[in-house]
């Protein structure tokens, strides 16, 4: 059974199939049906949450990047001006996964859309549907918040994540490639020295 609770997807309140697959089609190998719940992260999740990201960020061989604090990531989610949102997907009352999503801006849309920064199911809970509860649940926040667009990146490695959006419909842009200028090259740009 999967559950969205909390605002602002009232929408989805109502319980879904147990099986993410429908009946008798289990695609990876299936455990056993679950009671998934998705909702928005709170404060006392921050811990919590930090701990996911570390372990995405291990999953992906990036844990030498990983420099948020729990102060970090309670200022740009909770702050006066919050930078992001995050939700919490629990199975039977354990944390499962999370996701962690803001809003970017098409001037060819001249709307605001939804980014997924990050995506995350504990080894113990894939396969039980509670990634693509997590992306349900964003999709429906992007329809109720009029965004032009959902989207994200992935490392071009990680097959699984992308055979798993692939199967939910998502589409690669192979035509754009992700530019970053951090640390001394950003400041040798911001001082005119490039
Ligand atoms: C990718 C990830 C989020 C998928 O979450 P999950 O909870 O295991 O996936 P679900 O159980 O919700 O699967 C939903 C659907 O996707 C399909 N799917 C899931 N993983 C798949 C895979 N590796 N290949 C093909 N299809 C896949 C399932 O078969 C299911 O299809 P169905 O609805 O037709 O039955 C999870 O494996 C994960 O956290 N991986 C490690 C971190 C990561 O890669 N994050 C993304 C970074 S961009």
């Amino acid at each position: 059974m999967v559950v969205t609770t909390g605002k602002p997807c009232n929408a989805a309140d109502a319980p879904l199939l147990a099986n993410p697959s429908g009946p008798g089609r289990f695609p990876l190998p299936m455990k056993e049906a679950a009671a998934v719940s998705i909702a928005p992260a709170q404060e006392v999740d921050l811990t919590l949450i930090l701990g996911l990201i570390k372990e995405l960020a291990d999953y992906e061989n990036l844990s030498n990047q990983v420099v948020a604090t729990e102060a970090g990531l309670r200022h740009a989610l909770f702050g006066p001006r919050p930078a992001a949102e995050a939700l919490v997907a629990r199975v039977d009352a354990e944390c499962a996964g999370f996701a962690l999503y803001f809003h970017n801006f098409s001037t060819f849309l001249g709307r605001h859309g939804l980014y997924l920064e990050d995506l995350f199911v504990r080894p113990a809970f894939r396969g039980l549907g509670v990634g693509k509860a997590l992306l349900g649940h964003l999709a429906r926040v992007a329809l109720e918040r009029h965004c032009g667009r959902f989207e994200w990146a992935v490392l071009d490695w990680n097959t699984p994540a992308r055979n798993f959006y692939e199967s939910l419909g998502a589409e690669a842009n192979p035509a754009w490639v992700n530019y970053r200028i951090t640390g001394e090259a950003l400041e040798r740009l911001a001082r005119g020295r490039a």
